[in-house]
């Protein structure tokens, strides 16, 4: 939610994002001296896009992927 959030925030500031877990969280908690009792979940990478985002598969029917209270 925090990482959609943020996200959301850039993109209102004309910025453009990308979530990434493609990395070695205990490298990078090296490099920037992370806490012990903290860890790394995602990373997002924030600036300005060189070409648009590939287009989108599109929205699977919500039939198909909301359920509610049972399967
Ligand atoms: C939680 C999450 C983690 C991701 N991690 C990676 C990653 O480590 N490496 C990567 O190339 N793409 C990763 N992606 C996908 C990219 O963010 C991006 O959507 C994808 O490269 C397609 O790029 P496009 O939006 O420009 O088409 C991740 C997506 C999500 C939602």
């Amino acid at each position: 939610m925090a990482a959609q959030t943020i996200m959301l925030a850039a993109k209102a500031m004309d910025y453009d994002s990308c979530p990434m877990i493609g990395f070695d969280p205990k490298q990078v908690a090296k490099l920037i001296n992370l806490p012990d009792d903290h860890i790394i979940a995602m990373m997002i990478t924030i600036g300005k896009a060189l070409k648009p985002a590939a287009p989108r598969g599109g929205q699977l029917p919500l039939n198909e992927v909301v359920f509610n209270d049972h399967f």
